[in-house]
Protein backbone atom coordinates (compact mmCIF):
# COMPACT_ATOMS: atom_id res chain seq x y z
CA UNK A 1 0.00 0.00 0.00
CA UNK A 2 1.59 3.25 -1.08
CA UNK A 3 1.03 6.89 0.06
CA UNK A 4 -0.18 7.89 -3.11
CA UNK A 5 -3.82 6.61 -2.75
CA UNK A 6 -6.19 8.87 -3.09
CA UNK A 7 -9.55 8.71 -0.70
CA UNK A 8 -12.57 9.91 -2.03
CA UNK A 9 -14.34 12.78 0.51
CA UNK A 10 -17.87 11.06 0.43
CA UNK A 11 -20.41 9.92 2.71
CA UNK A 12 -19.20 6.28 3.35
CA UNK A 13 -15.81 7.61 4.14
CA UNK A 14 -17.04 10.31 6.63
CA UNK A 15 -19.11 7.80 8.30
CA UNK A 16 -16.08 5.58 8.52
CA UNK A 17 -13.83 8.14 9.75
CA UNK A 18 -16.58 8.92 12.76
CA UNK A 19 -16.94 4.90 13.83
CA UNK A 20 -13.07 5.03 13.97
CA UNK A 21 -13.05 7.84 16.23
CA UNK A 22 -15.69 6.46 18.46
CA UNK A 23 -13.94 3.38 18.68
CA UNK A 24 -10.16 3.24 18.09
CA UNK A 25 -9.73 2.74 21.97
CA UNK A 26 -12.06 -0.14 22.57
CA UNK A 27 -11.06 -3.68 22.98
CA UNK A 28 -11.11 -5.34 19.06
CA UNK A 29 -11.14 -2.18 17.21
CA UNK A 30 -9.31 -3.15 14.50
CA UNK A 31 -12.30 -5.85 14.09
CA UNK A 32 -14.84 -3.59 14.35
CA UNK A 33 -13.73 -1.03 11.95
CA UNK A 34 -13.04 -3.90 9.28
CA UNK A 35 -17.29 -5.26 10.16
CA UNK A 36 -18.22 -1.66 9.83
CA UNK A 37 -15.86 -0.81 6.83
CA UNK A 38 -17.27 -3.94 4.85
CA UNK A 39 -20.83 -3.35 5.77
CA UNK A 40 -20.66 0.18 4.70
CA UNK A 41 -18.29 -0.56 1.02
CA UNK A 42 -19.30 -4.03 0.68
CA UNK A 43 -15.99 -5.45 0.47
CA UNK A 44 -12.34 -4.03 1.87
CA UNK A 45 -10.41 -2.67 -1.35
CA UNK A 46 -6.69 -1.45 -1.10
CA UNK A 47 -7.74 2.45 -0.53
CA UNK A 48 -10.37 1.26 2.31
CA UNK A 49 -7.46 -0.67 3.90
CA UNK A 50 -5.22 2.13 3.48
CA UNK A 51 -7.33 4.68 4.95
CA UNK A 52 -8.61 2.44 8.13
CA UNK A 53 -4.38 1.66 8.58
CA UNK A 54 -3.44 5.61 8.17
CA UNK A 55 -6.72 6.26 11.08
CA UNK A 56 -6.77 3.98 13.49
CA UNK A 57 -2.41 3.62 13.04
CA UNK A 58 -2.34 -0.21 12.30
CA UNK A 59 0.21 -1.38 10.11
CA UNK A 60 -0.92 -2.46 6.44
CA UNK A 61 0.27 -5.53 7.20
CA UNK A 62 -1.73 -6.32 10.41
CA UNK A 63 -4.50 -5.48 8.32
CA UNK A 64 -3.96 -7.58 5.31
CA UNK A 65 -3.16 -10.57 8.24
CA UNK A 66 -6.76 -9.71 9.84
CA UNK A 67 -8.42 -9.96 6.50
CA UNK A 68 -7.31 -12.96 5.02
CA UNK A 69 -7.46 -14.80 8.24
CA UNK A 70 -11.49 -14.58 8.38
CA UNK A 71 -13.36 -15.77 5.85
CA UNK A 72 -15.88 -13.31 6.18
CA UNK A 73 -13.79 -10.20 5.05
CA UNK A 74 -13.54 -10.37 1.50
CA UNK A 75 -11.57 -7.69 -1.45
CA UNK A 76 -13.05 -8.20 -3.99
CA UNK A 77 -16.97 -6.71 -4.87
CA UNK A 78 -20.06 -8.83 -4.42
CA UNK A 79 -22.67 -9.80 -6.40
CA UNK A 80 -26.14 -8.69 -5.40
CA UNK A 81 -27.01 -11.81 -4.38
CA UNK A 82 -24.79 -13.38 -1.58
CA UNK A 83 -25.17 -17.07 -1.19
CA UNK A 84 -23.64 -18.27 1.54
CA UNK A 85 -24.37 -21.88 1.88
CA UNK A 86 -24.28 -24.68 5.82
CA UNK A 87 -21.49 -26.30 5.77
CA UNK A 88 -22.45 -26.80 9.75
CA UNK A 89 -22.28 -30.71 10.65
CA UNK A 90 -26.00 -31.15 10.75
CA UNK A 91 -26.41 -29.50 7.13
CA UNK A 92 -23.05 -31.97 6.50
CA UNK A 93 -24.40 -34.99 7.69
CA UNK A 94 -27.50 -33.85 5.11
CA UNK A 95 -26.16 -34.14 1.93
CA UNK A 96 -24.50 -29.93 2.25
CA UNK A 97 -21.19 -31.12 -0.23
CA UNK A 98 -23.69 -32.32 -2.77
CA UNK A 99 -25.50 -29.06 -2.22
CA UNK A 100 -22.84 -27.26 -2.77
CA UNK A 101 -21.29 -28.73 -5.66
CA UNK A 102 -24.56 -28.37 -7.53
CA UNK A 103 -24.67 -24.72 -6.57
CA UNK A 104 -20.47 -24.27 -8.34
CA UNK A 105 -21.82 -26.10 -10.96
CA UNK A 106 -24.97 -24.01 -12.06
CA UNK A 107 -23.25 -20.10 -11.82
CA UNK A 108 -19.84 -22.24 -13.25
CA UNK A 109 -17.72 -20.72 -9.97
CA UNK A 110 -16.24 -21.58 -6.69
CA UNK A 111 -16.81 -21.07 -3.28
CA UNK A 112 -15.14 -16.97 -2.73
CA UNK A 113 -15.91 -16.08 -6.25
CA UNK A 114 -18.81 -13.75 -8.10
CA UNK A 115 -20.22 -14.50 -10.92
CA UNK A 116 -19.55 -12.48 -14.59
CA UNK A 117 -22.58 -10.56 -14.48
CA UNK A 118 -22.28 -9.43 -10.44
CA UNK A 119 -25.04 -11.34 -9.59
CA UNK A 120 -24.30 -13.96 -7.65
CA UNK A 121 -21.47 -14.56 -4.80
CA UNK A 122 -20.75 -17.92 -3.18
CA UNK A 123 -19.90 -17.94 0.43
CA UNK A 124 -19.70 -20.53 2.95
CA UNK A 125 -20.81 -20.57 6.32
CA UNK A 126 -20.28 -22.88 9.76
CA UNK A 127 -24.19 -23.35 11.08
CA UNK A 128 -27.05 -20.74 10.93
CA UNK A 129 -29.06 -21.57 13.95
CA UNK A 130 -31.25 -23.36 11.54
CA UNK A 131 -30.21 -27.42 11.80
CA UNK A 132 -33.62 -28.47 11.81
CA UNK A 133 -33.90 -27.46 8.08
CA UNK A 134 -30.31 -28.88 7.19
CA UNK A 135 -29.44 -28.76 4.26
CA UNK A 136 -29.14 -24.73 4.45
CA UNK A 137 -28.47 -21.90 2.99
CA UNK A 138 -29.21 -17.86 3.28
CA UNK A 139 -29.50 -15.66 0.22
CA UNK A 140 -28.80 -12.35 1.40
CA UNK A 141 -30.63 -12.27 4.65
CA UNK A 142 -33.66 -15.05 3.56
CA UNK A 143 -32.68 -18.39 4.53
CA UNK A 144 -33.65 -21.47 2.38
CA UNK A 145 -34.34 -25.22 3.98
CA UNK A 146 -33.92 -28.67 3.30
CA UNK A 147 -31.84 -28.45 0.03
CA UNK A 148 -31.41 -30.87 -2.32
CA UNK A 149 -29.18 -30.44 -5.53
CA UNK A 150 -32.27 -29.81 -7.50
CA UNK A 151 -33.65 -27.04 -5.55
CA UNK A 152 -31.15 -25.03 -4.73
CA UNK A 153 -30.69 -25.28 -8.87
CA UNK A 154 -34.28 -24.01 -8.91
CA UNK A 155 -33.66 -21.22 -6.02
CA UNK A 156 -30.99 -19.76 -8.03
CA UNK A 157 -32.92 -20.21 -11.77
CA UNK A 158 -36.03 -18.21 -10.17
CA UNK A 159 -33.64 -15.64 -8.71
CA UNK A 160 -32.42 -15.10 -12.37
CA UNK A 161 -35.91 -15.33 -13.78
CA UNK A 162 -36.51 -12.09 -11.39
CA UNK A 163 -33.93 -10.36 -12.38
CA UNK A 164 -34.59 -10.75 -15.79
CA UNK A 165 -38.24 -9.64 -15.69
CA UNK A 166 -37.18 -6.39 -14.00
S1 LIG B 1 -25.38 -26.86 10.75
FE1 LIG B 1 -26.34 -25.85 9.11
S2 LIG B 1 -27.83 -24.61 10.08
FE2 LIG B 1 -26.81 -25.59 11.71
Amino acid sequence: MNEQIVIPENEQYQELREFIAEHKNSKGALLNVLYKAQSLFGYLPREVQYFISRELHVPPSQILGVITFYHFFRTQPVGKYVINLCLGTACHVKGAADVLKAVCKELKIDVGETTEDRLFTLSTARCFGACGLAPTMMVNEEIYGRLTPLKVVNVIKGIRERELDR
